[in-house]
């Protein structure tokens, strides 16, 4: 039998990146998986590439649309085991000079998004006993130039995490976080330039020095499955590391 035979699976932001990664692996491991996104067109291509169950797509900021995506996920795949939250954005800027606009969207996609969709997920999981994979980051465990409000959404995102599990651990719903630290996708794309220039240094060399290689969405989405599974039915409230050590180390 496989880890994850059965379990019924949505994941934000999965059209490409660590949420298609997730995706990917979940369904090789048996699983039924709905791909979401607020690019329509990526998750479809998406949807197909990979074969899952359907897209139920959304704007994770948007509370109508959040509840018809899950409602539309429970349809197509009658319940729901598992969610992850791994929609998200970065914004590049020193804090003092970030625009509040752009401070609020942040919040709204990695903090407000997570936020609503639990909210919508939790009768089904409370249902099937399932359980809640938060897409966190080490940027929610120590600071770093740039990447201010970054930091400050993941960790709120840390501390949701910890009080559900603790409020949800009666109802048998677990919750866990993973906090990767730079993986290659096209959001570390983005900001490759910015650290470039902010830390004088190539950014191959920064990574190499500090986490020994890039990680890859496969590095991140082996835990989340691990996580999401019955091999894990004792961890919750956890907030797993997952970055070549860059954050064990203070040189
Ligand atoms: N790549 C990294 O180094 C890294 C490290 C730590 C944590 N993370 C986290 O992993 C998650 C995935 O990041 P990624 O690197 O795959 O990024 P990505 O930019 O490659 O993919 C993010 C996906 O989320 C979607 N999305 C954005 N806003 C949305 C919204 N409002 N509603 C629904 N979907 C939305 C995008 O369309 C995209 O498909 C994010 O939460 C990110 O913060 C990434």
């Amino acid at each position: 039998m496989s880890e994850l035979d059965g379990k019924r699976i949505f994941v934000t932001g999965s059209a490409r990146g660590i949420g298609r990664a997730i995706a990917a692996q979940a369904l090789a491991r048996g699983a039924r998986v709905v791909i979401s996104d607020v690019d329509v067109d990526a998750a479809e291509a998406t949807c197909a590439a990979l074969d899952a169950e359907g897209t139920a797509n959304c704007d994770v900021t948007d509370e109508g649309s959040v509840q018809a995506a899950l409602e539309q996920a429970v349809g197509i795949l009658g319940g729901l085991d598992v969610l992850v939250n791994n929609a998200g954005i970065e914004v590049a800027s020193p804090l003092a000079t970030q625009s509040t606009e752009s401070f609020d969207r942040i919040f709204a996609v990695n903090v407000r998004g997570p936020f609503l969709m639990t909210k919508a997920a939790v009768p089904h999981l409370v249902e099937s006993g399932g359980n809640i994979v938060n897409i966190a980051s080490v940027a929610g465990l120590g600071g770093s130039p740039l990447l201010g409000s970054y930091c400050a959404t993941k960790a709120a995102l840390i501390q949701m995490t910890r009080v559900a599990a603790v409020e949800l651990r009666p109802s048998g719903v677990r919750v866990n976080a993973v906090c990767p630290g730079f993986a290659d996708t096209s959001m570390v794309d983005r900001l490759r330039p910015d650290f470039e220039s902010a830390t004088q240094m190539p950014f191959g060399d920064l990574v190499a020095a500090k986490q020994g290689r890039l990680g890859t969405a496969d590095d991140i989405a082996e835990v989340v499955c691990f996580l999401a599974s019955d091999r894990a039915t004792w961890v919750t409230g956890s907030a797993y590391v997952l970055d070549g050590g860059l954050t064990a180390s203070l040189v």
